[in-house]
Order: structure tokens, then C-alpha cells, then sequence
């Protein structure tokens, strides 16, 4: 029988009044639940008596515990696990693999170290401003910086196929950008600048490739969710809503 055990406790919930007290409100729920396993609680989700089948995938979870360094980035693996999935499904097809919004480069880090990225004949096109200031319409990030692209350039120095491009997507993909597209992530929290991204970039994802959209079902972005379903609706496409947040599209 499989481990049964695996259990994934973060206590990062968004958009709590007040954290210590729903923290306790979840161990509450957690204590009543009778067999104490497959039990997710983070990223404002909570389930129990799960398979979690990524907490059992051994290079995934190794690549996890050496790249995670923040609250936020344990909490959100299971988001992480589905770029994966979808970097698996990536690697059968022609093309190569985008995101749109690397800030320090984690998830894709942890992925390309899953499949062992280096070795495989594809490039990953990354993308950030790396840098913010206050007219932009998206949020800053904690480690938004004038070195956060160097420092990401040096994460990935051991993965020359991995091309990490500091600019404004839309603009900065006239410089640099794949012709054929194996999967891509799109994570700006930015609706002008997903939907500028999809403009540019959706025509060249191969049929089967897989598109994930991070900020997709967080109420926070609904505006963000609106122009893109809007987008996907006049080419005849639905996104999926998946329980981690994250919007799926599969390009035909
Ligand atoms: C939530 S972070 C990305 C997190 C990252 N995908 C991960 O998994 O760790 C969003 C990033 O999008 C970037 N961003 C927002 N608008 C952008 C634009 N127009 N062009 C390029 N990057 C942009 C921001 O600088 C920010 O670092």
C-alpha cells in the first residue's frame, strides 16, 4: 500500500481578517477529520483524504525542498505540480516552453529541475520586468529589484536552454520569442498584459499544448478572468477553472 501519510500543511491563506485565528479555525477542521491523511491545507485551499499524488513524486518533491525558501512558494505546490503536468505533456510535442511573468524563477525552476531540463532539446523563454514602479497596473512583489534579473540569469546558469529576458510583454516579445510553443504559463496578475501575451503568442502553441493561466480563478484578478474568457470566447474556446486557482486551456 502507498504511503497514505502524505499530508501538506502551509498556514498561507489569502485574504483572511485574521490569520492566527483562521489558522486555528483550520487545525480545528483538521483535528475532526477521522483518518489524518491527504490532508492539503494552503493557498486557500483545504481538502483531506486525498491522493495528493504529487507529494509522492519523488524528483518533483526534491526539487521542491531545494528551491523552496518562502512561506508563499510551499504553499503554492500544488500549482506548481501542474506546471509540471503540463511541461510533461510539453515535452512529446514540437515547440518550446514560455512564461510570462518569472519574477525570481522558482516554479520554473523547480519544474526544469524535475525533468531534468538541461538534457532535453527545447528551450524555456522567460519573461519579467524583474523591476516595478507605481504606474505599472500590476502589484509589486517583495523582491522586485534592479538585481532580480541578474540573480535570476545566475539561477538558471547551469540550464543554457532556459532564456530569461528582462522587458514588457507585450514589446518584448518582438526582440525575443519562441515560433512554436509546447506549453505556456502566463502568471503577470496584468490583465492588459496576458491578454497582449495571448495576442502575440497563443497562434503559435502547437495543438495539444497545454496554457495556464495562474491568476485565473482568484477573485482578486476577476477582471482579469473577464477580458480573457471574453478573448477565449471569440475563438471558440472555454478556460477551465481548476481548484488551485489556476484557468486551463488546451490549444486545439
Ligand atoms: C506573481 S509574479 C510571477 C511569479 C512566478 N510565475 C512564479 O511562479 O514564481 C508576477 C510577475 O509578473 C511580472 N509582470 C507583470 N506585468 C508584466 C509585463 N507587462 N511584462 C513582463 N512581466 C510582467 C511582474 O514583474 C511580476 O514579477
Amino acid at each position: 500500500m502507498a504511503n497514505l501519510t502524505n499530508n501538506h500543511l502551509s498556514t498561507m491563506f489569502w485574504g483572511t481578517t485574521d490569520p492566527d485565528d483562521f489558522t486555528k479555525g483550520v487545525q480545528h477542521c483538521i483535528n475532526a477529520v477521522k483518518a489524518q491523511v491527504g490532508i492539503y491545507a494552503g493557498d486557500n485551499l483545504f481538502t483531506y483524504n486525498r491522493n495528493l499524488s504529487f507529494l509522492e513524486d519523488a524528483p518533483f518533491m526534491a526539487a521542491v525542498e531545494k528551491n523552496v525558501t518562502t512561506e508563499v512558494e510551499r504553499a503554492i505546490i500544488w500549482r506548481t505540480s501542474v506546471l509540471l503536468w503540463g511541461v510533461r505533456n510539453g515535452l512529446r510535442l514540437e515547440g518550446d516552453f514560455v512564461e510570462g511573468g518569472c519574477y525570481k524563477g522558482t516554479s520554473v525552476r523547480i519544474v526544469c529541475e524535475t525533468v531534468d531540463f538541461a538534457k532535453v532539446g527545447k528551450r524555456y523563454f522567460l519573461y519579467d520586468l524583474f523591476d516595478h514602479d507605481p504606474t505599472m497596473p500590476h502589484h509589486a512583489m517583495p523582491e522586485h529589484s534592479k538585481q532580480l534579473a541578474k540573480s535570476v540569469v545566475d539561477r538558471f546558469a547551469d540550464m543554457p536552454n532556459v532564456v530569461v529576458t528582462q522587458g514588457k510583454i507585450p514589446d518584448v516579445l518582438e526582440q525575443v520569442a519562441p515560433e512554436k510553443i509546447a506549453f505556456m504559463h502566463l502568471d503577470m496578475n496584468n490583465a492588459p498584459a496576458e491578454v497582449s501575451a495571448l495576442e502575440v503568442l497563443f497562434e503559435r502553441m502547437v495543438p495539444g499544448a497545454l496554457l495556464v493561466l495562474d491568476d485565473y480563478g482568484w477573485i482578486a484578478y476577476r477582471g482579469q478572468k473577464l477580458a480573457e474568457d471574453s478573448w477565449f470566447a471569440a475563438r471558440g474556446y472555454h478556460v477551465l477553472e481548476l481548484p488551485t486557482g489556476q484557468g486551463l486551456v488546451i490549444k486545439r
